[in-house]
């Protein structure tokens, strides 16, 4: 096929990105986003700040102008994200013990519930462990609430929205020998020996020279598939140009596809100058809308085999 959603659904995946919602009335972003993908996720719109802005005051206007443009125009739509340390409402930093345990599970179930029949898969949780070699969990006001509040969150999730994937998602988990990804894999190990509800691993793949694409890749995401969960590759741009960044995004596509429960690929944004990076040309379009060698590269490894 000639579209990356279509070639990926030859293969029996989708091909996603993330739309910022502003940037949806310029016609040249919004005719690439139609045109080559087939699953949206909100960048920021469908976070907690966004959501719940005043505690139990919630704000879905945002975030409904870009699923709803997705479902007008035949996309499925990830959920991003339900509970995470950053991006939270000033009144949510500000809480902690059993009042913010409440109000997280809340959140989530409130959340979960508006959009519910609506979400292909949600990110539940979003980046709960440490960088580094402590394998530890990161420090925050929800963590403070007590180990098991992971597993609470997606509990919640599941009985606002059974049909949705329930999907721990995190960045820096791409090596397999690193202290961070083995942590989370014990994680979705145990959530899967005691029954909590975990459908997916997001790997945000958020990659520069100095956190480049490991040559074990393919064993992480296979090694995460292999205790029963999809994977999914959340939130992928790559710095870097010409042939050296084609490789590696082909290389990419290529990891997933010898996964069979790698089931989607999303990139995080349209065009270069639609990036967060505040420098780099990490995605796949230029800042004039026009393709460049990476996404022919993409195009390429999605349509051989
Ligand atoms: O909307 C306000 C605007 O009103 C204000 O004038 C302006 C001034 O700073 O800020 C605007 O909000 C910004 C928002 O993006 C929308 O543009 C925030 O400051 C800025 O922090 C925010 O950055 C987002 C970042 O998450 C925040 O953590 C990026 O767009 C978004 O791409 C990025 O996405 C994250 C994923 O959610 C999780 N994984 C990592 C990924 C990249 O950092």
């Amino acid at each position: 096929a000639s579209t990356l959603g279509a070639s990926a659904a030859e293969r029996g995946r989708y091909f996603g990105v993330a739309i910022a919602g502003s940037r949806l009335s310029d016609s040249t972003y919004a005719t690439i986003a139609n045109r080559e993908f087939n699953m949206v996720s909100a960048e920021n719109e469908m976070k907690l700040d966004a959501t719940e802005p005043n505690q139990n005051q919630f704000s879905f206007g945002a975030g409904d102008q870009i699923v709803n443009w997705a479902r007008n125009n035949g996309k499925q739509v990830r959920g991003h994200t339900l509970a995470w340390h950053s991006q939270q409402p000033g009144w949510m930093q500000r809480m902690e013990g059993s009042s913010l345990r409440s109000a997280m599970l809340n959140h989530v179930t409130r959340v979960a519930t508006y959009y519910k029949g609506k979400i292909h898969s949600w990110d539940v949780v979003n980046e709960a462990f440490a960088d580094g070699s402590s394998g530890a969990r990161r420090d925050s006001n929800l963590q403070r609430t007590g180990n098991d509040w992971i597993e609470a969150a997606f509990r919640a999730a599941r009985a606002a929205d059974p049909a949705a994937k329930l999907c721990y998602n995190d960045y820096n988990t791409d090596n397999w020998s690193h202290a961070k990804t083995q942590a989370v894999y014990r994680m979705v190990q145990d959530f899967k020996s005691r029954g909590v509800p975990i459908d997916c691993v997001g790997f945000q793949a958020h990659f520069n020279s100095g956190n480049p694409v490991p040559s074990n890749y393919h064993t992480t995401l296979q090694n995460f598939a292999s205790l029963g969960v999809d994977v999914q590759i959340t939130e992928l741009d790559i710095e870097g140009s010409g042939s050296s960044q084609a490789e590696q995004y082909r290389g990419i596509v290529q990891a997933c596809l010898a996964v069979t429960r790698c089931n989607g690929i999303t990139v995080w944004g349209v065009r270069d100058t639609d990036s967060w990076r505040a420098s780099g040309t990490p995605l796949l379009f230029n800042g004039s809308g026009q393709k460049k060698a990476a996404y022919d590269a993409v195009l390429a490894a999605l349509n051989s085999g």
